[in-house]
């Protein structure tokens, strides 16, 4: 999708259709309809239609004008963006999504989208830029009438219209569209059915992405994981036939602030059957989204690579399936992982925090200060916080607040919940020094004391993901299928630490 920016008037840009937030501007359940853009000619031109009554403003309503009188534009789109007193970026950001949503369905390749409302301009050109990007996903990958993953499915160029110089904005539009290419760099690993996303799939893209921006990439199999004596993750790779792979992505910039290295550290399970503990039958196909941890850290480390901000950053990729099979650990099985801590396998299927128990492991001993996991993990976080919120654990306030402000920023919507001691009750094993699973009781919560263990005195926020990453139903904004949650946080968590 070309991108490009104009200060012309609305009304005289030639366009296949011009796009139009319009806003509720009035009290309670009286709508009072507000077309935003100071061009007149475009006020006019909708006049009719709001004075009719059938406009609304309400979120996400789509009104198509055909030869809109006095304008240039083959098509005005009037796009309603709900009240005007709780509208942000974030609503933009969406409402730049359903645009490209809207006009893809009708044909339409290429289109203008007035700027203008929603913070300041540079904030706002970036939302649209981001939400475009979003919106012109399309998971339908494997259909035999979709000629190419790229090809014809897609809006070929979006004009932002924006008052006064475009120079200023131009890097906006560079940002935006770097966030959200990673998004949907993300969005397509977590796409592919696991027969075509192995961990040995998952380690080469990273590694292909990573020369392609410029960043260091060591991929490592079975050996180099049972050398680190990584017994944890070893316990559920060594069930599968396919090859575990353990990826580290680095970002080390000249000029980095000092004494600050982050680990990002993903739950690349490429499937997810259980194991020996094995899931029902129903649903179990949507398991091929439990890597989706771990495409988020590739595309965070995509997107820091080349927004460039000046501090150290180390991802941790622990890829595997989780299977069941004669060599696959089995209930009661225990393990050393690589901390020395032993673990007895209650549940082969709370497999997500072994693997990141090594990472978290791993990234520390990569000398990591601060560390981020990200995981679909369990599914009592979908119980706690459905599929709205992600949960959020943090070690730290400091590092909870730091993480909030960057969901704000990122218009992401996480929710925190506890770690208190009490829990720690819960890990106690007879044989082993903790067990890998409990009561089916605050479950999210007993995945993350486990993890604590692992990310031990680091400072430390756990991301579950697991009823999030993919979007259940189709949205305005956003097509069914993976979601790429976290990574815009991810990355504006990051630029909080530079230089
Ligand atoms: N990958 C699942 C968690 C999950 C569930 C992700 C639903 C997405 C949607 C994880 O490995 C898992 O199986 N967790 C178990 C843990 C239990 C056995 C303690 C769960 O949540 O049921
Ligand atoms: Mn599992
Ligand atoms: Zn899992």
């Amino acid at each position: 999708m070309k991108t490009n920016l104009s200060s012309a008037a609305p009304s005289q840009l030639e366009t296949d259709c011009l796009v139009v937030i319009t806003l509720d501007k009035g009290e309670k359940d009286k709508p009072a309809p507000s077309v935003e853009s100071a061009d007149n000619a475009v006020r006019e031109a909708a006049k009719d239609v709001i004075v009719s009554g059938e406009v609304t403003a309400k979120p996400f309503e789509a009104t198509l004008l055909h030869h809109p009188a006095g304008l240039k534009a083959k098509r005005l789109l009037l796009l309603g963006g709900g009240k005007a007193k709780n509208f942000s970026t974030a609503e933009l950001r969406k409402l730049a999504g359903a645009a490209v949503r809207t006009l893809k369905a009708k044909n339409i390749r290429s289109f203008a989208f007035v700027a203008g409302v929603g913070g300041n301009s540079f904030d706002a050109v970036r939302a649209i830029v981001e939400g475009a990007f979003v919106g012109d996903f399309d998971p339908g990958y494997y259909k035999s009438d979709r000629k190419d993953k790229d090809g014809d499915q897609k809006i070929d160029a979006i004009t932002l219209v924006v008052e006064g110089d475009t120079k200023p904005l131009e890097s906006a539009l560079q940002d935006g569209r770097i966030i959200a290419e990673s998004q949907n760099f993300t969005r397509d690993l977590v796409n592919e059915p696991s027969n075509l996303m192995t961990p040995t799939i998952l380690a080469d893209r990273a590694k292909k992405m990573a020369s392609e921006v410029g960043l260091a990439c060591e991929t490592y199999g079975a050996d180099k994981i049972k050398a680190l004596k990584m017994g944890a993750f070893w316990g559920v790779a060594q069930g599968s036939d396919e090859p575990p792979a353990l990826i580290v992505l680095r970002y080390d910039p000249v000029g980095a602030v000092d004494k600050v290295h982050l680990g990002l550290v993903g739950k690349g399970v490429t499937f997810d059957t259980g194991g020996i503990s094995i899931k029902p039958a129903d649903g179990m196909e949507k398991m091929k989204y439990d890597m989706a941890g771990a495409a988020t850290m590739i595309g965070t480390m995509r997107a820091i690579a080349l927004l460039k901000p000046k501090v150290k950053v180390t991802a941790v990729i622990c890829a595997t399936e989780n299977m069941p099979s004669g060599k696959a650990q089995k209930p009661g099985d225990v393990q050393i992982a690589m901390s020395g801590k032993s673990i007895e396998i209650i549940n082969t299927d709370a497999e997500g925090r072994l693997i990141l128990a090594d990472g978290l492991s791993y990234a520390r001993e990569l000398g990591c200060t601060h560390l981020v996991d990200a995981a679909t993990l369990t599914g009592a976080v979908v119980v706690a916080l459905g599929y709205v919120n992600a949960g959020i654990f943090a070690s730290t306030d400091e590092m909870y607040e730091r993480f909030a402000k960057a969901t704000q920023e990122a218009g992401e919507k996480m929710w925190r919940l506890p770690l208190d001691d009490e829990y720690k009750e819960n890990l106690k094993s007879n044989i082993a020094d903790m067990v890998n699973a409990g009561s089916r009781w605050g479950g999210a919560i007993f995945a993350a004391m486990f993890l604590k263990e692992f990310a031990e005195d680091t400072p430390w926020i756990h991301l579950d993901i697991a009823g999030t990453a993919w979007m259940e139903d189709n949205k305005p904004w956003i097509a069914k299928g993976p979601s790429g949650i976290a990574l815009r946080s991810l990355v504006e968590f990051v630029k909080g630490w530079s230089a």
